[in-house]
This record gives structure tokens, C-alpha cells and sequence, in this order.
């Protein structure tokens, strides 16, 4: 019963990390993106997804939450679990250890993030280029974002990999090692897009 109930968690805690949470930060670095084409792009684009129908709903529902058991339950993964890795390879092994490690970072960094953007806006900030401007204008401050993402996205294009196992999708070392190459350059590609605008804020 007990092992059950843990098999069911660590599925939803799989499934959590890549819909909703996953599909959400990709969205989100698209549209920090368009910081690259000057202040009023990016002001639109923000503008435009602070104005979605049910925005409160999604922003509990989609992201807080789901986010929320996620990170919860991978600190406990994190810190308790023991999982047996002996049949992966020494590559394997140090892509294990960064997951985890990559989560507490992450965590750190979001935790920060959403105190400094989301909690603000409800005391009453302007969330806009000017307040990211503001933010990233600190050197410490700009490093902290840079190393923030390029850590979520790691976490994120790692966890995809242990995702496609998880779930049987990835089942011979073969695909599993084009998976690697995949997620790599998934997260190649998503650490220039998140990088690209922080640079455009700074
Ligand atoms: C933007 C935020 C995050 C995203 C997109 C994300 C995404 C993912 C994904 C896709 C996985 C792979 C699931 C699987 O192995 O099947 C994963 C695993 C994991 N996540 Fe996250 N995650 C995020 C935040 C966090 C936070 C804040 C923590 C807190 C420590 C965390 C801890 C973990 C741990 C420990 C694993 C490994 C699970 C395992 O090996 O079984 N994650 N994450």
C-alpha cells in the first residue's frame, strides 16, 4: 500500500516537472525573449499575459501549485530517497547527482524570482522592463539570474531525459543515448534564449 502510494507520487512529481511546469517555463523564457526587441516589445508581451482570462485560476492551478508539489516533494526525493543507479554509467551517474543538485539551486533561484517579480506586483509594483532593468543593473544581481536559469534549465532538459525513462518512452541504451544528445541540446538552446534576455535587460 505504502510503496504505492510512493510509486503514484513520484509519477505525478514526473509529471508535474514537464506539463505544467516544464510547458510553463518555456513560455516564460519565450516571452522574456522579446526583451531582445527593446522595452515596448517586452512590456506588450508581459502586458499581454497579465491580461489572460482566469489568470489567477491558472497562475495557482498551472504554475504555484504544481510547481509547489514538485519542488517539495524533490527535496524530499533529493535528501532521502535511495535509488538505485549501478546499472547507468559513470556519465549517468554525475547527470543524476546534478538533477538534484540543479533542483536546489533552481529552487533557491525561483523562491527569490517570485519574491522580487510576482510578490511585489502584489504589494503594488509595476511588473516591466524597467523593474528587470532594475534588478540586473546590480552585478551581483545579473550573475545570480545567469546562473539562475542556466541552472532551471538544466534541471528542466536533464529531467526530461529521466522523464522519457520513467515513463517507458526511452527503453534501449541506444534511444536512451540519442535522448541525451536531445536534451542536451535542449538545454544549449534554451540557456542562449534565457541568457539572450537577461543581456537585453542589463
Ligand atoms: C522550473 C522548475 C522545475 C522544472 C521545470 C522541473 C522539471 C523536472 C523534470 C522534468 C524532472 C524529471 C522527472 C522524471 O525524472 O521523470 C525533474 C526531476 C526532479 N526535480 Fe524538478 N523541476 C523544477 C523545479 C524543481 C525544484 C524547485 C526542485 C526542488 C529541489 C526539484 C527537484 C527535482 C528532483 C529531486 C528530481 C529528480 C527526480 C528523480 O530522479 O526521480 N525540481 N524536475
Amino acid at each position: 500500500m505504502a510503496e504505492n502510494r510512493e510509486f503514484f507520487y513520484r509519477r505525478l512529481h514526473s509529471l508535474l516537472g514537464v506539463i505544467p511546469v516544464g510547458l510553463f517555463l518555456v513560455q516564460h523564457l519565450v516571452v522574456n525573449h522579446f526583451a531582445t526587441r527593446g522595452p515596448e516589445a517586452f512590456n506588450r508581451a508581459a502586458h499581454f499575459m497579465e491580461n489572460l482570462p482566469f489568470r489567477y485560476f491558472l497562475e495557482i492551478f498551472v504554475i504555484f501549485l504544481p510547481l509547489l508539489f514538485h519542488a517539495i516533494y524533490g527535496l524530499y526525493i533529493a535528501f532521502t530517497a535511495k535509488n538505485n543507479v549501478s546499472r547507468y554509467n559513470y556519465f549517468r551517474n554525475w547527470m543524476f547527482m546534478l538533477q538534484r543538485l540543479s533542483g536546489i539551486i533552481t529552487l533557491i533561484f525561483i523562491t527569490w524570482h517570485v519574491w522580487q517579480t510576482r510578490v511585489q506586483a502584489a504589494f503594488g509594483a509595476a511588473v516591466n522592463y524597467e523593474m528587470m532593468a532594475d534588478i540586473v543593473d546590480n552585478p551581483i544581481m545579473l550573475w545570480f539570474y545567469i546562473l539562475g536559469v542556466i541552472s532551471t534549465v538544466f534541471h528542466f532538459a536533464n529531467g526530461l531525459w529521466s522523464f522519457f525513462v520513467s515513463w517507458g518512452i526511452t527503453v534501449t541504451p541506444r534511444s536512451q543515448l540519442i535522448s541525451t544528445y536531445v536534451t542536451m541540446a535542449i538545454f544549449v538552446a534554451l540557456s542562449i534564449v534565457g541568457i539572450r534576455a537577461i543581456l537585453a535587460f542589463a
